[in-house]
């Protein structure tokens, strides 16, 4: 038996021996094979250690993670690069080269973000290592136990390495990072290794994890209790026995010809059809990825000095085009952030007419080292805001011929005068002088009418008001109509004024008193998060709910910070950065907050159990519902359902909204059950219908 010591020893407490105790034996016995006691007893300690703290971090994990990016990983099989091709016959001699091997080929989407490898033994999660340079990477196991799609444990206790790529979703990002960020991609990497959390970098539960493949350790590798992996003869096979055991997978189309004519046309219209649907797709795509099918087969193949001969990642044409840059607009934002944004010469790309595109920050432009006037390379992802990406040199009035807005007209200006971009010292709209922070320059006035244009803006997006928009909000400022958020729900008495806007019909002002007063009564989590306080979105909210419940609670807390910020980091996944930012930001408009308050109605949060009637159950959810599909996952999580982004076998249940999409074509064929908002909210218990008003008062934000 475990030599148990008195129940307080020390300063230690039973939880914290307890704690300790089960790290060191699932280390002894996950990662060392090598365990001291039995698992009975080792059930005795997790058992009581469950019972007395249930959410115990060391529950979550095996042993004891080391810092992110402290420790090298020695991957046992190394992580491979692929060989490009972006011209048809490049395929073409792809397939013949392998067609003694056979013409079965398994493509996958080429996701653009970070590769990961996992490493489970006896089905835990015990390791995850950046790629590196392919044989060496980063340890960063303690980011990616944050990530929502991933299995703490596998439905398979054995042991293996399993590959793929750690995304954002590009609702996310654009929801959250567009500004801090230049794209996905570098979040999805930055999330992974930095070393703490809440450094103002994008948060790991906001990533998720796509496997492409996975590896069986053999002989000593193998922990001695493993069992066999399944036989499997095809990479198709185990890509769907991942699915199986809780994993979700990148993609897995099976593509065969009779020919190699007819194998490489196969490969094609695959990769068309990713291409075009990439842009409706929820993470960057830039290519798709052919795989020889037999795994046998492979190893005939062999590698060149870089890449395998069995795989062939196909790029997809980038979405860039050149133009030239007119001007740069600097604009503050909500939280004071003044950003520079580009005019361009109207451009098509991939279909869109580009007009405007982000520069980021300050330190973007002087990182480009544009000046105005310049022939620029602009690229534009997915539906994220385009960006420049290269300076090409002085461009010439030849550039602007032909080039027409959006709606068709000519664009007539003539070449802007080639000029330094000016970097601003004063706000570009209340003349405050910025302050720098890093790349970032910030107007620090408080009542600088852009951030009150912004912050309302905000307010309305984030509760769903989609009738507010920029134009009148704008006119509702300058008009002095609204000078705070509680101003709007004081418009309900200054009728004739709003009908006398310009533009402004009868009806659509009553449109707007109408989606106003809908939105009076909301949750205090989505009253937190539409304040769009730096930082803190619908996440951090709920998070922050589960410790303050009350307004009171809330506004109370700024009267003592140091209580304050050690209950706020005594919640999980918050620190001291978050629960600064949330106090300074409601000390510094301590007046309007309660001004806005009197003016609304706080509503009781959804129930935060995770014991609830949905527990195990795995969801997925899509097409266009009446409430933004964050908020619908939030309820499912509530009651104890997992919420994963694509549709899989062994998922439980799609939710599915009006439009119908490849999720549903999907989850037909698959078998999975599809069912409506309102068989949701049956599951639910009907608490969405009942905590959460139909007019969709309570929006945590878009996914
Ligand atoms: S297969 C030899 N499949 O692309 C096979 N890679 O250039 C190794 N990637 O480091 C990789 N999506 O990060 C594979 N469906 C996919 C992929 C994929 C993205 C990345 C991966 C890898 C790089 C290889």
């Amino acid at each position: 038996m475990v030599a148990e010591p008195s129940p307080n020893d020390g300063n230690r407490t039973r939880i914290e021996w307890l704690a300790e105790q089960v790290e060191r034996h699932s280390d002894l016995y996950y990662n060392k094979a090598k365990p001291e006691i039995s698992d009975a007893e080792f059930d005795v300690l997790w058992d009581e250690l469950t019972r007395l703290s249930p959410d115990h971090p060391q529950l979550g994990r095996v042993g004891s993670d080391p810092t992110p990016g402290s420790t090298k990983v020695n991957h046992l099989f190394p992580m491979l690069s692929l060989d490009k091709a972006s011209a048809e016959d490049e395929v073409a001699h792809f397939v013949a080269e392998t067609t003694a091997q056979g013409r079965r080929f398994v493509c996958q989407p080429k996701l653009d973000g970070s590769a990961l490898s996992l490493e489970y033994r006896r089905g835990r999660l015990v390791r995850a290592a950046t790629r590196g340079n392919g044989v060496r990477g980063e340890d960063v196991t303690a980011n990616v136990r944050r990530l929502p799609n991933l299995p703490e444990a596998i439905d398979w206790g054995g042991d293996c390495h399993i590959r793929g790529e750690v995304v954002m979703p590009l609702a996310v990002f654009r929801d959250k990072y567009s500004d801090i960020a230049p794209n996905p991609r570098n979040l999805a990497a930055g999330s992974l290794r930095q070393k703490y959390a809440d450094t103002g970098k994008g948060s790991p539960e906001d990533l998720i994890f796509l496997a492409f493949g996975v590896e069986f350790p053999t002989g000593t590798d193998r922990h001695p209790e493993s069992p066999e992996p399944p036989p499997f003869k095809l990479d198709s096979e185990a890509i769907s026995w991942l699915q199986e055991i809780g994993i979700e997978v990148a993609g897995n189309t099976v593509v065969s010809g009779e020919d190699d004519v007819a194998t490489t046309a196969e490969i094609l219209t695959v990769t068309r059809q990713w291409y075009e649907s990439r842009d409706s797709a929820d993470w960057e795509i830039d290519g798709v990825v052919a795989k020889l099918d037999r795994l046998d087969k492979r190893d005939l193949l062999g590698m060149t000095a870089h890449h395998p001969r069995w795989a062939l990642a196909w790029k997809f044409p980038p979405e860039e085009a050149v133009t030239v840059l007119m001007d740069v607009n600097w604009q503050t934002g909500r939280t004071g952030n003044v950003t520079p944004v580009s005019k361009v010469a109207p451009v098509t790309v991939s279909g869109v007419t580009v007009e405007s595109t982000t520069l980021h920050n300050r330190g973007e432009v002087d990182r480009l080292g544009a000046k105005i006037g310049d022939k620029v390379r602009i690229v534009r992802r997915g539906d994220v805001i385009p960006k420049i990406i290269e300076v090409i040199g002085p461009a010439e009035e030849s550039d602007l011929h032909d080039r027409l807005h959006a709606d068709g007209t000519p664009f007539a200006s003539s070449l802007p005068n080639r000029v330094e971009i000016a970097i601003p010292t004063v706000c570009p709209r209340c003349a405050t002088e910025l302050i720098e922070e890093g790349a970032f320059i910030r107007c620090i006035n408080l009542n600088c009418p852009s951030r009150l244009e912004r912050s309302i803006l905000y307010w309305c997006r984030k509760l769903g008001m989609d009738g507010i928009g920029e134009k009148l909000v704008e006119q509702l400022c300058s008009t002095g109509l609204v000078e705070s958020l509680a101003d709007l729900y004081r418009l309900s008495d200054r009728e004739q004024e709003l009908m006398a806007l310009e533009r402004m019909a009868e009806k659509s002002a009553s449109n707007v008193l109408e989606e106003l007063e809908a939105s009076r009564s909301m949750t205090l989590s989505a009253f937190i998060s539409a304040l769009g306080l730096p930082r803190i979105g619908p996440e951090i909210a709920s998070l922050i709910c589960t410790e303050v419940s009350t307004m009171d609670d809330l506004m109370g807390m700024i009267s003592d910070r140091e209580r304050a910020i050690e209950r706020l980091v005594a919640i999980n996944r918050i620190g001291e950065t978050v629960a600064d930012l949330l106090l300074s930001g409601i000390s510094d408009r301590e007046e309007e907050i309660l001004d806005l308050y009197d003016q609304i109605e706080v509503i009781e949060e959804e129930s935060k159990s995770v014991a609830g009637p949905l527990v195990g159950s795995r969801f997925c959810i899509t097409g266009s519902l009446s409430r933004p599909r964050k908020e619908i996952a939030l309820s499912i999580k509530a009651e104890g359902g997992k919420v994963v982004a694509s549709v899989s076998g062994n998922l439980d249940y799609l939710v599915a909204g009006e439009s119908e999409g490849s999720k549903l074509d999907k989850a037909n064929r698959l078998g999975v059950r599809v069912i409506s908002e309102s068989e949701l909210a049956e599951l639910l218990g009907g608490s969405m219908l009942e905590d959460l008003p139909e007019e969709r008062q309570a929006t945590l934000g878009e996914f």
